[in-house]
């Protein structure tokens, strides 16, 4: 038998490698509170959750988890869970109170203490260096639809390079820049709130060059680090096999995923789609998509659901609701098949270094017993369907290294407020008590038997390269 011949071991026990990262995200905004705390300017979020009716019950993140004061004991959970990572936030307006200039030295100690904390625990820090938190002057000054928003990203990234670069060896530059483009500036549902197509496709380009410009900084000032972006990606499935209908789903699949894949991949926007839009693009300079499609370490991947699509009669694309299936409290369907699918999908056609799996997970009404626990069923199921989706990813041979639940905590669900819980801990948002729910348990579990299953096969297969190379 050859030496690189699978062992049973391998074949049957966990596809998750050894050194495979476990962990779990959030972001600044919607955990830390504390928002006028040590110096930290306004963010467009500060000012579009001040404006009645933006948030579902007038909700405020004021505190939210408020964990900019408890991280110790949130860092203890995560310990608790026994998870390799955590993936976080770093707010801007606590870097950059007025956006660039001058540097408030007080939120970066913040950060200086979460990342020694989470490594004192053993736990890698995964910062992404924009969670939608956009400093209010910015968007003063033209928002992301403005060009020198990207330059003073690139400012921001060396603030905070500069002071973390040594310890930290992940980097995520942004998250989900389709929601942060259309969500914020195309529909306004999302900070800044507002509603304009050109807008939203100029945010989207000055997004995705900020990217390139972060990771250049990242690149010199934090050498040795890996870096990559984030992305929201579904798949886009047609109602039926007609025409009309595969036509609209190529079509949502080109708004939402290759828009964002092809320039940062491939460096150049997908033409089927580029064609559409092309009254009302910004000014794309000569060498911006050679920088938005430098190396990257990485392609983060945040995944939650599919879409199925139709062609509505105004041969637009049109989202339809699937009758016999399971929908989260989000109305997204749990269809655990599109996350290998999605997964499948880049390596094949993008093929990037690696993936992580950045977010996954679901929220579903969570009821505290009278005994104190909350027996979490759908979630438990849901984590262990989605889980086992990516171990057959790896199987195939995509290169997957780490895995994040969203989210640790619950938290401020954005223009959802507290009515949306996705964590694996309970929050009580009048006491901030913090309460596992059995989701919590049974991803520990996971991981452990993750764990020891591949440090099995892994013992096993270096003793029998050592047997072959003997013989
Ligand atoms: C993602 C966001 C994250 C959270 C989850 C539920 O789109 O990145 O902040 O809101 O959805």
């Amino acid at each position: 038998m050859g030496t690189h011949a699978p062992t049973s071991g391998q074949a049957e026990g966990s596809p998750f490698p050894p050194g495979f990262v476990w962990g779990v995200a959030a972001s600044a905004f919607q955990i830390d509170g504390a928002l006028d705390e040590d110096g930290r300017g306004e963010s467009i979020w500060d000012r579009f959750c001040s404006a009645p009716g933006n948030i579902r019950a007038g909700d405020s993140a004021a505190v939210a988890c408020d964990f900019y004061h408890r991280y110790p004991g949130d860092i203890a959970l995560m310990r608790e869970l026994g998870v390799d990572a955590f993936r976080f936030s770093v707010s801007w307006p606590r870097v950059l109170p007025q956006g660039r200039g001058r540097v408030n030295v007080r939120g970066l100690d913040f950060y200086d203490r979460l990342v020694d904390s989470l490594l004192e625990a053993g736990i890698a820090p995964y910062p992404t260096l924009f969670h939608w938190e956009l400093p209010q002057p910015l968007e003063d000054a033209g928002g992301w639809p403005a060009r020198e928003t990207a330059e003073a990203f690139a400012e921001f990234t060396e603030a905070v390079a500069g002071r973390l670069g040594d310890r930290v060896k992940s980097w995520i530059t942004h998250n989900e820049p389709w929601c942060a483009a259309w969500l914020g500036y195309g529909y306004g549902y999302h900070a800044p709130g507002r509603a304009s197509t050109a807008d939203a496709l100029a945010a989207a380009h000055h997004l995705l060059l900020s990217h390139g410009l972060a990771l250049q900084v990242l690149r010199r000032d934090s050498p040795g680090s890996e870096v990559g972006i984030t992305l929201d990606l579904y798949p886009m499935h047609p109602a039926s096999e007609s025409a009309a209908d595969r036509d609209a789903a190529k079509l949502a699949d080109g708004r939402r995923n290759r828009w964002f894949l092809d320039p940062v991949l491939r460096g150049e926007y997908p033409a089927d789609v580029l064609e559409r839009y092309a009254d009302r693009m910004p000014a794309i300079a000569e060498d911006d998509l050679r920088t938005i499609s430098l190396p990257l370490d990485f392609l983060g991947v945040n995944h939650y659901t599919r879409t199925v699509i139709r062609c509505g009669p105004d041969g637009e694309p049109e989202e339809l609701r699937v009758a016999s299936a399971e929908y989260t409290d989000m109305g997204w369907e749990v269809y655990p098949a599109g996350i290998r699918e999605v997964l499948e999908r880049v390596h094949r056609d993008y093929a990037p270094p690696s993936i992580y799996v950045t977010e996954s997970g679901a929220t579903f009404t969570d009821v505290r017993r009278h005994d104190g626990r909350i027996v979490d069923v759908e979630r438990q199921r849901y984590l262990a369907a989605y889980i086992h989706e990516v171990g057959e990813a790896i199987r195939g041979g995509v290169p997957v290294r780490g895995y994040f639940v969203w989210s640790l905590l619950d938290n401020f669900e954005w223009a959802l407020g507290y009515q949306r819980r996705f964590g694996l801990v309970y929050v009580d948002y009048t006491s901030l008590e913090r309460t596992p729910k059995e989701s919590f348990y049974s991803y520990r579990g996971l991981i452990d038997r993750a764990r020891s299953q591949s440090r099995g096969a892994h013992i096993q297969s270096r003793s029998s390269e050592k047997a072959n190379a003997s013989t």
